[in-house]
């Protein structure tokens, strides 16, 4: 039969994450698996104070059209924010909220590249933006990621192989799914490399904020003295995933096209939800609210990593993330992954296997990811001692 499906839609599949994300819901098994933020660290009762308020006080900015560019408070507060904890300027730059970080890289994708174009990504990489990209028919170059970031030899043949690159999507802190953190002299030849290129940088920051040890490292948008950086963040592992709010800061001569290119897609981001996260910062304070939630993080981590150490520590190893919601474990050269993943499950606790998160599935990976920040302290206690009887029958 002829297929009735678009091109852009071909090879695009439920990622393997959210099916097993699905599993879990589902209260299958513990769940290791999604990168959801904890259900403690949501802030469920001020959300409920602070949407009360609006409905009362304003309900008709709430309830009606909105501006493409965002909620113009929010937009304010979001980009004091940034100059402030992130040494981000937004001179000559303009902000553009948008539905979560994802639809932040859609609009870079739809806005930078024609199918066949090339982006060169981290690999491994976030699976949500490796289907974006694919939707797009963009084709992915993935250079391998290290512990301190891409590599940039690679990242240099990569350069030489293709004239044209729309752009290089990097996640440097806190990196999704190894955790591993990019650093500062990679960070500068990185930049360096994307300038003498002319290319742009696409910075995926979820994380930075979410910082449990170590000094912080400058974003490259900070380093941004070219207008290359076009930088993504969001308030879903911030404040609450369900809000949807996110952001894109870019050189403001990108923005105008951007910014249509959303009219098109949904006209604006949920005013209600904008104006929550808006209020939530007003009332609350948004850096009081991070160093609450780091707290509850750093000792989750703490907690997954004396477990791994004690129920694993014979057979995998990992760089001990400084922050984020991940540590990539590395398996035994003996054991494949997606078995050790599907044992897992029958044991009742969900994992990701690593090559769900290669820019080539069929690739082999020896990691599997464990998400820290959702499971509670008794399931990653428990869910990793399980993982460590798997691990004694292979
Ligand atoms: C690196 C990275 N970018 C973007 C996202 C998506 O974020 P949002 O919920 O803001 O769309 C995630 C979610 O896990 C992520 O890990």
């Amino acid at each position: 039969m002829v297929s009735k499906f678009a091109n852009r839609v071909k090879n695009l599949a439920p990622a393997a994450v959210y099916e097993i994300l699905k599993a879990t819901t589902e209260g299958k098994a513990i769940p290791f698996s999604a990168g959801n933020p904890g259900f403690e660290a949501i802030p469920h009762e001020k959300i409920a104070n602070v949407a009360a308020k609006i409905l009362a006080e304003n309900p008709n900015t709430a309830l009606q059209y909105g501006m493409t560019e965002g909620f113009a408070p929010l937009r304010g507060k979001i980009t004091e924010f940034l100059q402030k904890n992130l040494n981000i300027s937004a001179e000559k730059n303009r902000l553009l909220v948008t539905h979560g970080a994802t639809q932040a890289i859609e609009l870079c994708a739809k806005a930078f590249c024609n199918e066949g174009d090339v982006v060169i990504t981290e690999n491994p990489s976030f699976v949500g933006t490796l289907a974006t990209f694919s939707s797009y028919g963009i084709n992915v170059a993935g250079v391998e990621m290290e512990h301190d970031g891409m590599n940039l030899d690679k990242l240099q043949e990569e350069f030489d192989k293709h004239e044209k690159v729309s752009f290089v999507y990097v996640i440097p802190d806190f990196h999704n799914p190894t955790g591993w953190t990019t650093s500062l002299e990679k960070r500068k030849r990185l930049y360096e490399m994307c300038l003498a290129k002319g290319t742009l940088i696409l910075e995926d920051d979820p994380y930075g904020m979410l910082r449990y040890d170590g000094e912080k490292i400058p974003t490259l948008k900070s380093m941004d003295t070219e207008g290359i950086v076009l930088y993504v963040g969001s308030f879903s592992k911030l404040i609450s995933p369900g809000l949807r709010v996110g952001f894109l800061l870019a050189n403001d001569i990108y923005m105008d096209k951007i910014t249509a290119a959303k009219q098109v897609s949904d006209v604006y981001t949920a005013m209600i939800n904008q104006m929550i996260i808006n209020r939530f910062m007003e009332d609350y304070g948004l850096e009081a609210h991070i160093n609450e939630i780091c707290g509850i993080y750093r000792e989750k981590l703490q907690v997954a990593l004396d477990s791994l150490d004690e129920h694993l520590g014979d057979y995998i190893s990992y760089v001990k993330p400084e922050g984020g919601l991940y540590v990539y474990c590395k398996l035994p050269e003996h054991i494949d992954s997606i078995e050790f993943f599907k044992a897992g499950i029958e044991a009742g606790v969900a994992v990701v296997y690593g090559s769900a998160f290669s820019v080539d599935p069929d690739e082999k990976s020896q990691y599997f990811r464990i998400n820290f920040s959702s499971p509670s302290i008794e399931q990653l206690k428990r869910g990793i001692e399980i993982l460590g009887e798997v691990m004694r029958k292979f």
